[in-house]
């Protein structure tokens, strides 16, 4: 999000009242020696006049989740996804549904437990979209299985019909509308394969938003929001 979008939407002030604010140095951002209006923010505290800015009533955000960092709200050993956004925001943010460790891409997080639970819970079935990098070439067979349900180690239940589209021969579109423990990567070992790389580029109608780097995060707009109403 933009530093004047930012500020005005926390105060309420018009943006020409805030770039003024930010001429005459009233704003000031985390490890910024000067602010432009126009600064794209990723994870920086604002202030005004030396108190740190929050936006009112709750919180949308997407992230764009690097490798290497957790999606829990603390963790000893890991960097997490509340260390991307920046602290005046932080507070009652949770993500609403977890990636691995290792996994890359869309991150939705919010302070809203009921917008969330729209999204992680088992009855919603909401879709998720994942670019699937295997080991080995995709056989017809194995995507055929993959489409149609397959069963997962120590878990009878087959999973849910998924739409497979193959993108190259060790690389798929892979869209599943349950939330099982790893369940894209125990999918593929359920076809005799192993993922290499996964990278989440939807969730519902809401896509990872292409202009936004790898450890970056935007607010979501309003249409975003209503997607999971
Ligand atoms: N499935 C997995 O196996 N890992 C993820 O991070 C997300 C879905």
């Amino acid at each position: 999000m933009r530093l004047d979008y930012f500020v005005a939407h926390a105060t309420g002030l018009t943006r020409s009242q805030v770039r003024d604010l930010i001429r005459r140095g009233a704003v000031r951002v985390d490890g910024q020696p000067r602010v432009r209006a126009n600064l794209k923010l990723s994870g920086e505290t604002v202030y005004l006049d030396d108190a740190p800015l929050t936006l009112p009533g709750h919180q949308y955000l997407m992230l764009h989740k690097p490798a290497g960092v957790v999606c829990s709200t603390d963790d000893p050993g890991h960097r997490t996804v509340l260390d991307l956004i920046p602290a005046a925001l932080r507070r009652d943010l949770h993500s609403a549904g977890r990636l691995d460790l290792d996994t890359t891409g869309l991150v939705l997080l919010t302070s809203d437990g009921q917008w969330s639970h729209r999204i992680t819970s088992p009855n919603s079935h909401c879709p998720k979209r994942y670019r699937v990098d295997t080991a080995r070439p995709l056989t017809a067979e194995a995507l055929a299985q993959l489409a149609a349900g397959v069963v997962l180690r120590d878990d009878p239940t087959p999973t849910r019909p998924a739409v497979v589209t193959p993108l190259n021969d060790t690389r798929l579109s892979l869209t599943i509308s349950e939330g099982r423990y790893h369940q894209v990567k125990r999918m593929l070992a359920a076809v005799g394969n192993h993922v290499v790389a996964l990278h989440r580029e939807a969730i519902g109608a809401v896509e990872l938003d292409a202009e936004l780097p790898e450890g970056h995060w935007r607010a979501l707009g309003r249409s975003e929001i209503d997607a999971f109403r």
